[in-house]
């Protein structure tokens, strides 16, 4: 059983745009082997299904000891995850997370308290290294969290937030901007 007619992991692929990724990039075992277990467990029960099922076990158990990335197959996970570098990774079971999703290291999507509410990633959010996100939240299409922040409230669409507990960065004031360009330089680039 291949993962070639899985549209999921052919996003995952394209988002890493490179040849030979297995031997470049470690997060990409882990997702192969989230995915992998989602196809098995889209199968119909029976002896193979059971056998594949203990065969996707020791290799989650093995790759997630080994990057430090643990992502369940309970997980919803949509195509194109991209996750950048490895270690202290950890997707709780219930979470949902769109497509085109950026995760880092250290990143954490769980709940606040055992058995407690888990977060909902949509569309094209994107994590920093280290972002917690915690509890029962959602993160809207686009939305961008900063490096070591917890976000422990909702983030709107687009919005980019940071901190502890993560606040939106407010757009600077257009005349601070003017009044801190460099003498003589164009502000576009
Ligand atoms: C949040 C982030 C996306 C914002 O980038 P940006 O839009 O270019 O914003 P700026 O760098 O202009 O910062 C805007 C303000 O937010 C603050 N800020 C930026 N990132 C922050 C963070 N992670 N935590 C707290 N404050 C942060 C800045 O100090 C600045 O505040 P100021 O206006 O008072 O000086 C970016 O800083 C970030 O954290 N990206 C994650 C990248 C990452 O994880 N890299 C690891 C690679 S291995």
């Amino acid at each position: 059983m291949g993962l070639k007619n899985d549209p999921g992991w052919q996003q995952d692929l394209l988002r890493l745009n490179m040849r030979r990724p297995f031997f470049k990039e470690q997060s990409i075992w882990a997702i192969w082997v989230y995915r992998y277990g989602r196809q098995v467990d889209a199968m119909p029960h029976g002896l193979r299904r059971r056998i594949k099922t203990r065969w996707y076990w020791l290799l989650f158990r093995f790759v997630e000891t080994w990057t430090g990335i643990s992502l369940p197959k309970e997980a919803v996970i949509g195509g194109g995850l991209r996750i950048f570098h490895f270690g202290g990774i950890f997707v709780h079971p219930g979470a949902r997370i769109g497509t085109h999703c950026t995760l880092r290291q250290g990143v954490t999507i769980g709940n606040k308290t055992e058995g407690g509410a888990v977060p909902i990633l949509e569309d094209d959010v994107e994590l920093g290294a280290y972002a917690q996100v915690l509890g029962g939240v959602v993160l809207r299409a686009g939305c961008r969290v900063g490096a070591l922040s917890v976000v422990v409230h909702d983030v709107d669409s687009g919005v980019t937030v940071a901190g502890a507990p993560a606040r939106p960065l407010h757009p600077r004031a257009p005349e601070l901007v003017l009044l801190q360009r460099p003498f003589g330089r164009q502000t576009d680039s």
